[in-house]
């Protein structure tokens, strides 16, 4: 998608659609108003021939109007103008977008009533998000399904501004699609080596990475990331990205942790096959952190930052785990497995205490697809906070709000340890039905060593079907790279 930041008195070509913004009961107004005059009153009757209220997320679509050069004028929208902010902006171009993309015109144009340049520039970047398509394994496709919008203009009263204010979500945008990329691959093409073999090419963006295999783990104690990917004939790998941003390049980093199983069937207890397919994005945390170091070598970030990923694939086979087994933690802690199908933890268990004794960092986040009992708390429009620090948790919080991936904390209380104690090692890897993200929560939580931490439980963001946010097309939604880039540009940079 070309983006161009544009006057308002810029020519318009014939392939043109006009996205004017219309606030939730209020008249024309502004440019709209010329447009309706200039029209003959077109858009007026449109309105009046409609239900359309100006409610945010609504469109009306006027094909074909007199006295325009262009050839659509699409009202989209707003919202009420009390609620009027940089989000909207975002959602309310990313809906025009989604309503004109295979009208078959080739230009897009987006008019606000405020075209200052951030606003026009998070308009932009609605547009991209909304554009996103993974698209490589299509060979052939009806030629009414194909996307026709291929230019955006958005109109703003500061170019310069708009471009400027652009180049950072210009590189949030490559990095959300980035890790879309990589949730949306399916796990016989993106498998651990081949996950790290992309992360590594990241390099050419200032990455530091680094990858071990197998045996490097095994010397470090890992026994209970290996236990998961010991049924699979794709090794597992741990890996390593370093960001190093700040004026002082010892200064302490600030840490992000990935669940990354390319293939999650459950293993010996293996999942039902109605629906096992979407184990190939059980790796959406891993994802998330590789969008985030994306992002923050993209904008050369003044901060030091690790990102650690455990990358496994758990197969059931002659050679995997059985439930029951006993596995000693890089910790050195021992856990009693009494599912297969909660590997996410045993994996985080080693990525989390490697991530800890070898960076000692500021804090830890890690981000993982960890429970499906996380989808029946909050349902598919929050993820789960888990955290032992209530600065780093609110911290998350506040951007979660400003970029719009809901975020909602949940308890860690200590009595329901009681849930994941062992008979015959020191803690057991599932807790039963009751409260299940908040065992797995506490479960992780035994591997991290007093330092601040935060568990963000994805499960219920990283994929959306049916899509019901503008700018997140059905399927991967690289859920938590606009939050954690939002709240270390804010927290902790400089
Ligand atoms: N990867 C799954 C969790 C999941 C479920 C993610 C649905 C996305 C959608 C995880 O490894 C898992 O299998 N968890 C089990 C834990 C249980 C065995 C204690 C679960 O949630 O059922
Ligand atoms: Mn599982
Ligand atoms: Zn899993």
């Amino acid at each position: 998608m070309e983006i161009e930041f544009v006057r308002a008195d810029a020519a318009v070509s014939e392939k043109t659609a006009i996205a004017v913004a219309v606030f939730e009961g209020e008249p024309l107004a502004g440019a709209a108003a010329q447009l309706d005059q200039a029209t003959g009153g077109s858009l007026a009757r449109a309105l009046a021939a409609s239900r359309f209220t100006g409610a945010k997320g609504q469109t009306l679509d006027v094909a074909g109007p007199s006295g325009t050069p262009a050839a659509r004028v699409l009202l989209a929208g707003a919202g009420k103008r009390d609620a009027w902010d940089d989000l909207a902006a975002e959602h309310v171009a990313a809906s025009a977008y989604n309503a004109v993309k295979t009208t078959g015109l080739a230009v897009l144009r987006i008019l606000f009533a405020d075209p200052a340049a951030e606003r026009a520039a998070r308009a932009a970047l609605g547009v991209r998000l909304a554009a996103y398509r993974f698209d490589r394994y299509r060979t052939k496709e009806p030629a009414d399904k194909k996307p026709s919008v291929i230019k955006t203009e958005v109109v703003t009263s500061d170019v310069d501004g708009a471009l400027a204010a652009f180049a950072d979500l210009v590189a949030l945008a490559d990095a959300v699609a980035f890790a879309r990329d990589l949730v949306s691959e399916p796990a016989n093409i993106v498998y651990p080596v081949e996950f790290a073999r992309r992360v590594k090419a990241l390099e050419e963006l200032g990455l530091e990475v680094t990858i071990m295999g197998e045996a490097e783990m095994a010397k470090l104690g890992m026994g209970s990331l290996l236990g998961v990917g010991q049924g699979s004939v794709r090794e597992s790998q741990l890996l390593i990205m370093r960001w190093n941003g700040a004026a002082d390049p010892n200064a302490q980093p600030i840490a992000f942790v990935g669940k990354g199983v390319c293939f999650d069937s459950g293993g010996i207890s293996i999942k039902p096959s109605e629906g096992m397919e979407d184990m190939k994005w059980d790796m959406g945390g891993a994802a998330a952190v590789t969008g985030l170091m994306h992002v923050l070598a993209g904008r050369k970030a003044k901060v030091n930052a690790v990102g650690v990923l455990g990358l496994v694939e758990n197969m059931p086979d002659g050679n995997a785990q059985r439930p029951g087994d006993v596995v000693t933690s890089m910790s050195g802690q021992t856990i009693e497995v009494i599912n297969t199908d909660a590997e996410g933890r045993l994996v985080l268990a080693d990525a989390l205490w490697y991530c800890q004794d070898r960076f000692k960092p500021k804090f830890m986040v890690d981000l993982a697809t960890l429970t499906g009992a996380i989808i029946i708390s909050l349902g598919n429009d929050y993820a789960g906070l888990f955290s032992n620090n209530d600065e780093l948790a609110a911290n998350l919080l506040a951007a979660s709000t400003t970029e719009g991936e809901g975020l909602w904390r949940m308890p860690l209380p200590a009595a329901y340890e009681k849930q994941i104690e062992s008979v015959i090692a020191d803690v057991k890897n599932t807790g039963g039905r009751p409260g299940g993200s908040i065992t797995a929560a506490l479960f992780l939580q035994k591997f991290v060593n007093g330092l601040p931490w935060a568990h963000l439980d994805i499960a219920s963001t990283a994929w959306k079907k049916p899509s019901t946010v503008p700018t997140l097309p059905e399927g991967a939604t690289g859920y938590g790279v606009r939050l954690l880039n939002r709240m270390v540009a804010e927290k902790y940079e400089g």
